[in-house]
């Protein structure tokens, strides 16, 4: 997703808003991360001509980040970037090529916790205001994987989200390359490519992929005898990510959870049952489940745009912060919802765990400043499968997981 993060048409759309409502006053602040070497040749300053900017320069590009020498700070794309066109990497015996010089860094080197200061300070955003509205480096940070305890087990950004292949990592002429351990530089998340672009079907599989296994579910069910309500307890865990789940803008990505009950074939009660193309709306449905950030302005309205937020309310599954209850650093993982149902006595209850990368509310708000309609519909709702559970009174237990 680095290579579309300044082609991406919710982006554009956005920055160009907040362009003309803070009359400028927004200025690199978008690109500075989106484009950073655009930003940094001078080739853009407000990110409003990215159009005119060679593709090769535009989103995070590899010579940005393998060029960085320095991290100043652990928010806003805080990195230097080395003026001798050596590139750095993770090899500390770099093949010569004649093509660019290359050396170590550790800030490169998944195995090196150092290497988290690269990816993280870029995945924490504090706005203008003094806001901090994306926090998945301080989350991270928070977690056991930054630990002490855990520092060997490579459990940084990239030694999740870069695995590896033993192959060789370049190929020029007849020339034979060694066999290294080359990663994985797709980086699947959420978010996938709303138009077109290179390799999109594949980027959308790898996500689902990622998805599935991140959290683990829990539905118990529990029923009145004498036909008075019926109960249903979620419990939702964060089981692979080293951060809270969802992270980053989780204020644009919708999450929700749907719970289904029926009764001899009929549903009897439902909640967070959103069909394709319907925008989450927590006003239709007050037992809605949402995980996810909310942002207010200064007058506490709900607020879709970076330079309006004044306050963050948050709802996130968190990262682990130890693995035995015993040890202080200990906190309670789990994230639980009881839901009630007046008066049925279902014989069947189903969960399931939804993503959206991006809210189709929001879509909505900003439609009319030239969106084409075809980015709406491209926007995928992804299910977390591992989470999804069905609970029947056969199963001869209230609770499945
Ligand atoms: C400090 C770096 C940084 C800055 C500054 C920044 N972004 Fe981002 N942006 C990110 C990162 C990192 C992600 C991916 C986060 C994730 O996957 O959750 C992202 C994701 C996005 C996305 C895609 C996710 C989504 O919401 O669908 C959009 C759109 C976006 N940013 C718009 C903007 C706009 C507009 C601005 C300026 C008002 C901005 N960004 C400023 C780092 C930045
Ligand atoms: C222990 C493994 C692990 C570590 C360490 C880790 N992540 Fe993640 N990350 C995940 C998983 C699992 C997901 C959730 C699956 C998904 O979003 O597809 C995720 C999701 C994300 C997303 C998408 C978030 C969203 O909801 O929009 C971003 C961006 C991200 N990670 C960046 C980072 C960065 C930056 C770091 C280091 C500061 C990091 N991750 C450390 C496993 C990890
Ligand atoms: C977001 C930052 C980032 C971007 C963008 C990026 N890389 Fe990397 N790259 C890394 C990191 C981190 C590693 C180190 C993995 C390790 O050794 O631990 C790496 C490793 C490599 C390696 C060494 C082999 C390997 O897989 O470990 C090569 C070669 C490479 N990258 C080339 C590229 C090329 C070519 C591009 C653009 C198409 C690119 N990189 C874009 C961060 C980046
Ligand atoms: C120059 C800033 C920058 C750096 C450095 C950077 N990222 Fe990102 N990253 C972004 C932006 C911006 C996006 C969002 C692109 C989009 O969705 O259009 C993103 C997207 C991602 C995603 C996909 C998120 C999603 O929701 O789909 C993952 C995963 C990720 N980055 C991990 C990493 C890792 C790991 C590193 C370090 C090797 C790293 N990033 C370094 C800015 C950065």
């Amino acid at each position: 997703m680095h290579a579309y993060a300044a082609e991406d048409p919710l982006f554009r759309t956005l920055n160009a808003i907040g362009q003309r409502e803070t009359n400028g006053a927004l200025g690199d602040f978008c690109v500075q991360c989106h484009a950073p070497l655009a930003v940094r040749l001078g080739l853009t300053d407000d990110g409003l001509n990215l159009d005119e900017v060679p593709s090769h320069l535009q989103g995070i590009t590899c010579f940005f980040c393998h060029s960085v020498d320095g991290v100043d700070d652990d928010h806003n794309n805080p990195l230097t970037l080395a003026d001798d066109g050596v590139l750095r990497g993770g090899f500390d015996d770099p093949v010569p090529n004649r093509f660019h010089a290359s050396k170590y860094s550790p800030l490169l080197d998944r195995n090196d916790a150092r290497s988290s200061r690269l990816c993280g300070s870029c995945h924490d955003i504090v706005t203008p205001a003094g806001v901090h509205i994306e926090r998945t480096f301080l989350e991270w940070r928070g977690t056991l994987f930054a630990s002490e305890d855990y520092v060997d087990q490579n459990l940084n950004c990239g030694g999740c989200h870069m695995k590896g292949v033993d192959e060789p990592v370049a190929s020029f002429g007849s020339r034979e390359y060694p066999v290294r351990r080359r990663h994985r530089h797709t980086w699947p998340g959420v978010d996938v490519a709303l138009t077109d672009f290179p390799q999109r079907e594949a980027q959308r599989a790898l996500v689902q992929a990622e998805l599935d296994t991140a959290l683990n579910p829990q539905l118990c069910v529990s029923l009145d005898p004498v036909g008075g309500d019926a109960t249903f307890t979620v419990d939702l865990e964060n089981l692979a990510a080293g951060h809270s789940f969802p992270s980053g803008a989780a204020a644009d990505r919708r999450v929700w959870v749907e719970v289904i009950a029926y009764q001899g074939g009929q549903e009897v009660y439902a909640s967070g049952k959103i069909p394709d193309g319907v925008a989450v709306k927590q006003a239709a449905d007050p037992d809605l489940w949402e995980i996810r950030d909310w942002h207010t302005d200064d007058r506490g309205q709900e607020t879709h745009f970076f330079w309006e937020v004044a306050d963050v309310e948050s709802s996130l599954l968190p990262g682990p912060t130890a693995r035995d209850p015993a040890d202080p650093n200990w906190t309670d993982t789990h994230r639980i919802r009881t839901y009630t149902a007046e008066e049925v006595s279902p014989d069947r209850v189903t969960l399931r765990v939804l993503v959206r990368p991006f809210g189709l509310d929001i879509f909505d708000a900003i439609a009319g400043e030239g969106l084409d309609p075809a980015v709406r519909a491209a926007i995928p709702t992804f299910e977390v499968r591992g989470a999804a559970l069905e609970w029947t009174p056969s199963l001869g237990r209230a609770c499945v997981r």
